[in-house]
């Protein structure tokens, strides 16, 4: 499931994540890199103990901790610290590769699988050529390249690249998700369930004309959500 969340960061948000970042030392992307994506990484990476990293990853957590789509769609149960690269010039670049299955957090031990990789975008599309994040799925390749502050979700299974940047600049934050639901079929199915519900649930609060507390909600919506969260109780690990 390849899902986009527009404006997970705004724009002062934004803004201050890119000056923190942008005012930090930077080192070789493969400091994090497996040993298969080390040899097609060409990259920058900030190191995350840095105080300016520490700063930034914080905005992005908060950000993402308050928003319902990246809830509905990731169902979070553990998320690696957001990191933060950039391509351009001579490391401008990160081949077909597939995520570790399982990072470890270094200054906790913690570890993560990574059901969800994730990749937040920090410049704006048209000051750079080239950095289109390539993912494949059983549906062929899809490029995606997004506005400043806004979101892609994709299965930690997928090979990906980036492809080279030829002008300017590409900042991002990545990070990845390890989801209460562990199987994307799963996920993809209470997703769309929950959309539909929010939906339903809309058309029949204007029906009622936003009168719930004297007539409460459809039955039928009463068990629907039910259902969700009855398929969820199955799956969830939490
Ligand atoms: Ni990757």
């Amino acid at each position: 499931m390849l899902l986009t969340i527009p404006h997970v960061l705004a724009p002062q948000e934004l803004a201050q994540v890119r000056a923190l970042v942008l005012g930090a030392d930077w080192a070789d992307g493969r400091i994090t890199a497996g040993s298969q994506s080390g040899g097609v990484k060409n990259n920058r990476q900030l190191p995350e103990e840095l105080p300016a990293a520490q700063q930034a990853r914080h905005l992005v957590s908060s950000a993402l901790a308050r928003h319902p789509m990246f809830v509905t769609g990731a169902l979070p149960k553990s998320v690696y610290p957001p990191l933060f690269n950039r391509y351009g010039g001579s490391t401008n670049a990160f081949g077909n590769h597939i995520d570790n299955a399982v990072r470890t957090h270094a200054a906790t031990a913690r570890h993560v699988r990574t059901d969800i990789s994730c990749t937040l975008f920090l410049s704006p599309a048209d000051s750079y050529d080239g950095g289109e994040l390539v993912v494949e799925d059983t549906y062929g390749e899809h490029a995606i390249k997004l506005e400043a502050g806004d979101l892609v979700m994709y299965s930690g299974s997928s090979v990906h690249r980036v492809e080279p940047v030829t002008r300017g600049e590409r900042l991002a934050c990545f990070f990845w998700v390890e989801s209460m639901v562990r199987l994307e079929v799963q996920r993809r199915l209470l997703y769309d369930m929950d959309l539909a519900i929010t939906a339903l649930r809309q058309q029949d609060m204007h029906a009622r004309q936003h009168d719930y507390a004297k007539t409460g909600e459809a039955p039928e919506l009463v068990r629907l959500t039910g259902c969700y969260h009855n398929l969820l109780r199955m799956w969830a690990d939490v």
